[in-house]
């Protein structure tokens, strides 16, 4: 608040002038989730995708340690995010033994050499694929699928190739439905009216995270319980909307267009980058919501802690006054590394005793204090999002404060958060690219991004 950061922060003014379009972004987004537009502030209530989730995870074979899961966007970023905050640390890079929870990967690009590895890297007999796409249509998903049954019918045979493949895709519509359809295959639904970045707590979310053995009860019933806060009207009681209240005021009124979420756990910074792609593709818009010519658009950058103190904070702190800085922290580490207090600590007090006895998490804690203290002092505003514990609930609950934040933010942008044409318009200049016979009405867009020009070629 204004006090707090040399009087650049926002004021008890602020709060009153923003309360009205803030309120009625509640009620616009109450109003799309009552006609059934939206569908992700239901998603925590849906017992029956969970419970086949579990069922899914549970009916799997023993020998099966591996999960890849072929999706790009909303449909890879939300189940990163899970694994990355609620398994052991760098779980995937551990060797499984017996008995041990399944292990997710995420080649969510169409670069063929880390494709070419990760087909290599998973074994046919121990590994399945969730090839997830909401619109079934997705080129780099497509591409990564067709590769994949080749590669497990030449290993297995088409039956069991068959069997080792399970899609995640609109529940009656598009291509992959169909050809899960055709061939039998293991399928889950995304409802229509839940967007591929607000898909995490769907089986987009669900399934991978069941099957690496994560608290998908847990994550549902904190994102339930934030869901229940988030419905409320004042602005001043409703956390996600203060927070978009608080970044769309900086943005609008104070010309601070970037926001930095800046996470102090390696666990939380695939959740920053997920939020990201929810913060950049819902409000990055060529028109508002009546159709006018805006080109309007808040500037997310996913930043990590100490390691960026060493690489960004510098901008941060003394360049540009242009940003708005998301800290999140928990408030208690799942793990303890004391620092010991040895022979090198003791026999140098003056250079190392002061971190003799403390614990690693204890460095990372004050560097958070440090950091916010140094950009507070410069009039560099900042909020910071503790999680009680770093454990499922705590996650849903982030989870559903940012994507209901999110789906605030548009009406306060006068934009509609829930579509993507831009995103759309790229794929389709793919399928165009790659001779897509629908597609080529394009081929004259595709013409003119024309060759660089050949003076500057160098
Ligand atoms: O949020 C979105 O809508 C996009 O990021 C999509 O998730 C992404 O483009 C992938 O689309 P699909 O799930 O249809 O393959």
């Amino acid at each position: 608040m204004a006090a707090g950061v040399a009087d650049c922060g926002l004021s008890e003014s602020d709060l009153d002038r923003w309360s009205p379009p803030a309120t009625a972004a509640v009620a616009e987004t109450a109003e799309r989730r009552r006609r059934g537009d939206i569908g992700f502030l239901d998603l925590p209530d849906d017992r029956h995708q969970v419970r086949a989730a579990l069922d899914y995870a549970a009916s799997l074979a023993p020998e099966i340690d591996t999960m890849a899961v072929l999706g790009i966007g909303g449909s890879s970023l939300g189940p990163h995010s899970l694994y990355s905050a609620l398994a052991r640390p760098l779980d995937a890079l551990r060797p499984r033994a017996p008995g041990m929870p399944r292990r997710l990967l995420f080649p969510d690009n169409a670069d063929p050499a880390t494709f070419q590895a990760v087909l290599e890297l998973c074994r046919p007999e121990k590994t399945v694929w969730n090839v997830i796409t909401k619109s079934g249509a997705t080129a780099e998903t497509a591409a990564q699928l067709l590769i994949l049954f080749e590669h497990l019918e030449a290993a297995l045979g088409a039956d069991a190739a068959r069997a080792r493949v399970v899609v995640t895709t609109d529940p009656s519509r598009g291509p992959l439905r169909r050809l899960a359809e055709r061939l039998g295959l293991s399928s889950f639904p995304i409802q229509p009216s839940v967007g591929g970045r607000f898909s995490v707590l769907s089986p987009v979310g669900l399934l991978p995270a069941a099957v690496a053995g994560l608290d998908v009860m847990g994550l549902l019933a904190g994102a339930r319980a934030m869901r229940d806060r988030v419905l409320e009207p004042d602005v001043r009681r409703n956390p996600a909307l203060f927070l978009a209240v608080a970044l769309a005021c900086h943005h609008v009124d104070r010309k601070r267009p970037m926001v930095v979420m800046m996470p102090y756990a390696d666990a939380l910074y695939d959740t920053a980058d997920w939020f990201r792609q929810l913060w950049a593709e819902s409000l990055g818009k060529a028109v508002d919501v009546e159709g006018k010519p805006v080109h309007v658009g808040p500037t997310p950058i996913a930043s990590r802690d100490a390691t960026d103190q060493h690489s960004q904070l510098q901008l941060y702190a003394e360049g540009p006054d242009d940003k708005v800085f998301l800290f999140v922290s928990p408030a208690q580490r799942p793990t303890r590394l004391p620092i010991p207090r040895s022979e090198p600590a003791l026999a140098e007090p003056e250079d190392y005793g002061y971190l003799a006895g403390r614990d690693l998490g204890e460095l990372l804690d004050a560097e958070l204090r440090g950091t916010v203290a140094s950009l507070t002092r410069r009039g560099r505003p900042n909020a910071t999002i503790t999680l009680d514990r770093m454990a499922a609930p705590a996650l849903g609950e982030l989870l559903m404060l940012l994507m209901a934040a999110t789906a605030f933010a548009g009406p306060l942008y006068r934009v509609n958060p829930f579509d993507q044409p831009g995103v759309e318009e790229a794929k389709q200049l793919t399928y165009a690219a790659l001779g897509r016979r629908d597609f080529s009405h394009l081929t004259t867009t595709l013409a003119s991004a024309r060759d660089p020009d050949p003076r500057y070629r160098f």
